[in-house]
């Protein structure tokens, strides 16, 4: 294979230690085939179940680590959800905790949305309907307990939701699960001397989030992708807890993107290099008709709230995920399509009401020896659940303006997709440009959206930083939609 020789591999594992402050984990291919997780199709069904469990799972090596998931040990199905209908689900928790899921990208009722309010107690279940009509999009959802989502993804509550309107053909993607449709969930994780999953958190990571020594890949580490000869989607979620990668090929082949976090673009966009922060997805094309192998790289990025302020690169890379061609896999599309038909947003008008807000973090001695003063908040307000922030009019648009302090900071918000209108001033860079429900903010942006769902104070939408360990810091608020 044609992958990473000893050398550049010794200096991938040698970055990837130094960015993270960790000793560095030797970077081997192993030769294990990366699987994907069980698809649940409920196009037809317009129904399906979830039920978060606990299990042990070996993620790394032999050691087996205690892990929860939604129908499996870590992570959960991907689940093939049809826009222009509803969805019945069911969502059961047999764990000891307070579990949710939250539907990361869904644009869907307050009540339905599955944030801290719709806490699923354990041994209860919740059963929310997902009335979809957004585009396409690949999203994902998650556990959202308040104090407790760093931790409980960490550990395995999250999976992947691909929503469709079966027209994929028609656009020329790749649509072949797990064949020619890569899903791919990101994370990096640590592991013990002794080989187990641990979250040991000290004040320095909460204050810059969580950062793993190892990479995993669905849950795997070190494992080759298969590919057949022709052209292959991946659908890349970050579902780390504070990892920012900015993703390139080792053969410097572009990254061909499609769609970002609410769907499609017009047509793809050729790059060198495709940034993905916490809580982002984005769907690139990678053109195999060459027949040759590659891996999926990332830049060493630094994101800390002592060191270097606006973050940037830390110097080296590190292997995310290698790619081998298969020539008895089947070829179903070889020819990159000149659009996938998404429309761009345009929410510029100027005639709209103006909300600020920024992400504050204080790093005060009193922070670093007290635990009782808040050390995130927005706007000065720490998250509460029992606040809700301000109120928003259906079916309005707001241009929210928001600031980040101290480090880069991915804003997330919920019930709707976003259009950036400009970062630090300047047009967005290219990730940017389409629907967005996540954006890393590096200074300022601004941004634009249309409440097209109703929540009631009962059941608000969160915003907040999806570095898990500021969100749970109070890095987040609450809104209605009425
Ligand atoms: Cu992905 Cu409020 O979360
Ligand atoms: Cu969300
Ligand atoms: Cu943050």
């Amino acid at each position: 294979m044609d992958l990473v020789n000893r050398r550049e591999a010794i200096g991938i594992a040698a970055g990837f230690g130094a960015a993270v402050g960790l000793p560095a984990a030797a970077f081997a291919a192993t030769g294990q085939k990366l699987e994907y997780p069980a698809l649940l199709d409920a196009t037809d069904a317009r129904q399906f179940q979830l039920k978060a469990q606990s299990g042990t799972s070996r993620l790394r090596g032999n050691t087996a680590s205690e892990t929860i998931g939604y129908n499996q040990a870590y992570l959960g199905p991907t689940i093939r959800l049809r826009t222009g209908t509803d969805t019945r689900v069911e969502v059961q928790n047999t764990l000891n905790e307070p579990v949710s899921a939250h539907w990361h990208g869904l644009i869907v009722a307050g009540e339905f949305d599955g944030g801290p309010h719709q806490a699923i107690a354990p041994g209860a279940t919740w059963t929310p309907v997902l009335d979809l009509d957004q585009p396409p999009a690949t999203a994902w959802y998650h556990s959202h307990i308040h104090g407790a989502t760093a931790r409980q993804v960490m550990q395995g509550l999250a999976g992947v939701l691909h929503v469709t309107d079966g027209e994929d053909d028609a656009r020329g993607l790749p649509s072949t699960y797990g064949v020619d449709d890569l899903t791919l969930v990101l994370q990096d994780r640590t592991f013990n001397r002794r080989g187990r999953l641990t979250y040991d958190v000290g004040m320095l990571q909460v204050m810059n989030g969580f950062l793993g020594n190892a990479m995993l890949v669905n849950g795997q580490s070190e494992a080759t992708a298969t590919v057949p000869r022709g052209l292959v989607r991946c659908r890349l979620v970050n579902g780390s807890n504070a990892r920012i990668y900015r993703l390139s090929l080792s053969d410097a082949q572009p990254l061909h993107l499609v769609a970002t976090d609410g769907g499609f673009l017009d047509r793809p966009i050729a790059l060198g290099r495709v940034m993905l922060a916490p809580g982002e997805r984005v769907e690139v094309l990678i053109d195999f008709t060459d027949g040759r192998d590659r891996v999926l790289m990332s830049d060493n990025i630094a994101n800390s709230a002592m060191g270097s302020m606006m973050g940037g690169d830390s110097g080296g890379q590190f292997a995310v995920l290698p790619f081998a061609v298969d020539t008895t896999l089947p070829v179903r599309i070889d020819t990159l399509p000149d659009t996938v038909d998404g429309q761009l947003p345009d929410l510029s008008s100027a005639d709209v009401a103006v909300r600020r807000l920024s992400l504050d973090m204080s790093m005060g001695m009193g922070m670093m020896t007290s635990r009782s003063g808040s050390q995130f908040s927005i706007s000065g307000a720490p998250y509460d659940q029992e606040t809700l922030n301000f109120s928003a009019t259906l079916n309005s648009t707001e241009h929210w303006i928001v600031r980040g302090d101290m480090m880069m900071h991915p804003f997330h918000i919920h019930g709707v997709r976003f259009q950036v209108l400009s970062e630090n001033g300047q047009k967005p860079r290219a990730e940017n440009r389409g629907w967005k429900d996540t954006v890393l903010v590096a200074g300022e942006v601004e941004l634009a959206m249309t409440f097209d769902k109703p929540a009631p104070s009962s059941a608000p939408y969160m915003y907040h930083c999806h570095i898990l360990e500021h969100e749970d810091g109070g890095m987040m608020g609450q809104f209605s939609v009425v």
